[in-house]
């Protein structure tokens, strides 16, 4: 058993040699169900229907898609532009598959190819256990914390980023609660945070979104930490919907702002936060619960699923490279280059 098991039990995408296995997040809590893929057009589905989600976690299981069509003889080309496609606003999904890209420009073999998506997958948990313990020692002992959307093991080759860093700070007694937004409109905090921290006896209440700026006020809040799908050059962050608000409510209070993310979610050839693609995504995500219909039919609505914070409220970024304090472009060209 590793130091950090006694937090850490889930591993939601598994290479089984023939085939990708995803634990589909769409059914959780209530269900444990296995995705098998075995083709990388089951992997673009995946990712698109949210059954594997999370930035690192799209960027692995499309290095194993490409994985699974190299196996297949498959030109491997258009497999690529494929997987590419089936989300915009995560870049470590470009990267990962840039990655792979590179090695079959080098003539890599399926068995190369294999070894290249298993490295993606192991530096990406190795990063998260480094974010955890940079992360935990930025916080002081006894503090409560509120997270946003899921950046778990879930969502992650395993432990997490801003999740990674609450593991790491319970374990320290730095962290002595934890609140998690319910992250409407697809729930990934009620649905997938709460679980994987009842799961692994973390101290965790459940927040509605909108009680956010109450809970700053009142609940001893002493770190908002989430997660990213993109940081562009100049340190603005793309991350789940919700996340601006929660920024700006956090300035106003005199709560700090963590980001938690692998080199791997850095963007240097983004400039700015408003060069970043933010998905949209279907009405109906929004118009209903659980697949029930909350809202008269004939109604419309805007569904973007991610949202921008700019750099100027942001007090930390956290990557497996380092700490940048209140980042800016001089300090994000340091560690990134
Ligand atoms: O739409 P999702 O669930 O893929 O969005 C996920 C997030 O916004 C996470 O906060 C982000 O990817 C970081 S996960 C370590």
């Amino acid at each position: 058993m590793n130091e950090h098991a006694s937090h850490d039990t889930i591993r939601a995408v598994q290479w089984h040699g023939d085939h990708l296995a995803l634990l589909d997040q769409r059914l959780l809590p209530f269900e444990e169900r296995w995705f098998n893929c075995t083709t990388a057009d089951e992997v673009t589905d995946a990712i698109r229907v949210l059954a594997v989600r999370g930035a690192p976690a799209i960027g692995i299981a499309a290095a194993w898609g490409v994985v699974l069509a190299a196996k297949a003889g498959i030109p491997l080309e258009p497999v690529l532009v494929t997987l590419r496609a089936a989300r915009p606003t995560a870049v470590n999904l470009m990267w990962a598959l840039d990655r792979m890209r590179a090695r079959i420009a080098e003539e890599a073999d399926a068995a190369a190819l294999e070894r290249e998506a298993q490295a993606i997958q192991d530096e990406d948990l190795a990063a998260n256990r480094r974010m955890g313990e940079l992360g935990a020692a930025l916080i002081e002992p006894g503090s409560h914390v509120l997270t946003h959307c899921n950046t778990g093991s879930l969502a992650t080759a395993g432990y997490g980023t801003a999740l990674g860093v609450i593991r790491a700070a319970v374990e320290a007694g730095r962290v002595s609660q934890v609140y998690a937004g319910e992250t409407r409109p697809w729930l990934q905090g009620a649905r997938l945070t709460m679980w994987e921290l009842v799961r692994d006896g973390i101290p965790a209440k459940l927040v509605a979104d909108s009680a956010a700026s109450h809970l700053m006020k009142h609940g001893q809040v002493k770190w908002v930490i989430v997660g990213a799908d993109r940081i562009a050059a100049n340190g603005d962050t793309a991350n789940k919907i919700g996340t601006y608000q929660l920024a700006i409510a956090a300035r106003h209070h005199g709560v700090k702002f963590m980001v938690v993310a692998p080199s791997t979610t850095v963007d240097m050839a983004t400039e700015t936060g408003e060069d970043i693609e933010i998905e949209l995504r279907e009405a109906t995500e929004l118009l209903s619960v659980a697949g029930t219909r909350t809202v008269i039919e004939g109604a419309d609505a805007w569904n973007p699923v991610f949202d921008v914070t700019p750099a100027a409220l942001i007090d930390a970024i956290v990557t497996e490279r380092g700490v940048i304090l209140r980042p800016d472009e001089t300090q994000m060209r340091a560690l990134f280059g």
